[in-house]
C-alpha cells in the first residue's frame, strides 16, 4: 500500500549539503503497525515528514495508494494529504482555545460544512479514545493524556489511509504511553487502521508488529513480531 523507493533527502545548511536519508526503500502493507525506530538526528521525523506529504524529497518516490507523492502539484499534494493522511505529534498541537468536540472535527471544515454525519463521527471518535463527556471541555485543561488521545481522535477523523505518528509518547509517563499505545493499537486491530510510527523508545516500539532500524541515513534492520527472535531483540534493547 506504501511504498518507498530509493529515497533521497539532502539539507542545505549554508554551503554545507547534509545528507539525511541517503537511500530508503521500504513497503508496508495495509493494516500494518510500524515503528521506525533510530538514534536522534538519523532522520526518522524527515521520512515521516516526506510520507505524510508535507515535504518532497531529494530523489526517489513514495507512492500511497498507487499515487505518487513527490509527483503532485503541491495543490493536489495537500488535497491528498487532508484526505489519506493523519498527523499525530509528540506536542500533541491541539488548539487550545477550542474545545475537544471542536479539535477533533477541525479538519473537517476543511471540506465544507459538518454535515449530521460528521458531527456523529466526531462523537464516536470521542467515545472510542476515551473521553466520553468531556467533548465541552477546553483542550488546555487536559492532561498529556487526554491531550493525545484528541489528538489521535482529530488524525482520524479524516479516516485516513494511513495514521503517521511522531513520538506519540514522547512527553509522557510510562503508564500514559501505555495507554496510548494500547488505544493505537486497537484501532490498528479493529479497525485495521495501518499505522507508522517514528520512536527512539523501544518500549513503544515494541507494540509495533514490524520494527524498522535507521542508521545514517539507511534502514539498517527490519524486525518482525513474527520473527522467531523478535522477543529476544526487543528484551535485547531493553537491557
Ligand atoms: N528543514 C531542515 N533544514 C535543515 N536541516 C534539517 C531540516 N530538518 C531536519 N534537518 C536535519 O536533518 C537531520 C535529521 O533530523 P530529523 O529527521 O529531525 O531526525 P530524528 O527525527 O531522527 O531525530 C538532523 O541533522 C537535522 O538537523
Ligand atoms: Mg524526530
Amino acid at each position: 500500500m506504501i511504498q518507498v523507493e530509493n529515497l533521497k533527502k539532502e539539507f542545505l545548511q549554508g554551503q554545507e549539503r547534509i545528507k539525511v536519508l541517503k537511500n530508503v526503500s521500504l513497503q508496508i502493507q495495509k493494516g500494518e503497525f510500524v515503528a521506525i525506530m533510530g538514534p536522534s538526528g538519523s532522520g526518522k521525523s524527515t521520512l515521516l515528514q516526506l510520507l505524510g506529504g508535507l515535504d518532497i524529497p531529494t530523489e526517489g518516490d513514495i507512492i500511497i495508494n498507487q499515487h505518487y507523492l513527490n509527483r503532485m502539484t503541491e495543490k493536489k499534494r495537500t488535497i491528498f494529504r487532508r484526505q489519506n493522511i493523519g498527523f499525530v505529534f509528540q506536542n500533541y498541537q491541539l488548539l487550545s482555545n477550542l474545545n475537544v468536540e471542536e479539535n477533533i472535527a477541525f479538519p473537517l471544515h476543511a471540506d465544507g460544512t459538518l454535515t449530521k454525519d460528521k458531527k456523529q463521527a466526531v462523537l464516536q471518535l470521542l467515545n472510542s479514545v476515551g473521553l466520553k463527556g468531556l467533548g465541552q471541555k477546553k483542550a488546555n485543561l487536559l492532561s498529556g493524556g487526554q491531550q493525545q488521545r484528541v489528538a489521535i481522535a482529530r488524525a482520524l477523523v479524516s479516516n485516513p489511509a494511513v495514521l503517521l505518528a511522531d513520538e506519540p509518547t514522547g512527553n509522557l509517563d510510562r503508564n500514559t504511553a501505555e495507554d496510548i499505545l494500547g488505544l493505537m493499537t486497537r484501532f490498528n486491530r479493529d479497525y485495521n487502521q495501518t499505522i507508522i510510527m517514528v520512536t527512539h523508545d523501544i518500549f513503544a516500539a515494541g507494540f509495533a508488529d514490524r520494527i524498522i532500524l535507521f542508521k545514517d541515513g539507511i534502514v539498517d534492520q527490519v524486525i518482525s513480531r513474527k520473527d522467531e527472535d523478535y522477543a529476544k531483540y526487543v528484551a535485547n534493547f531493553m537491557a
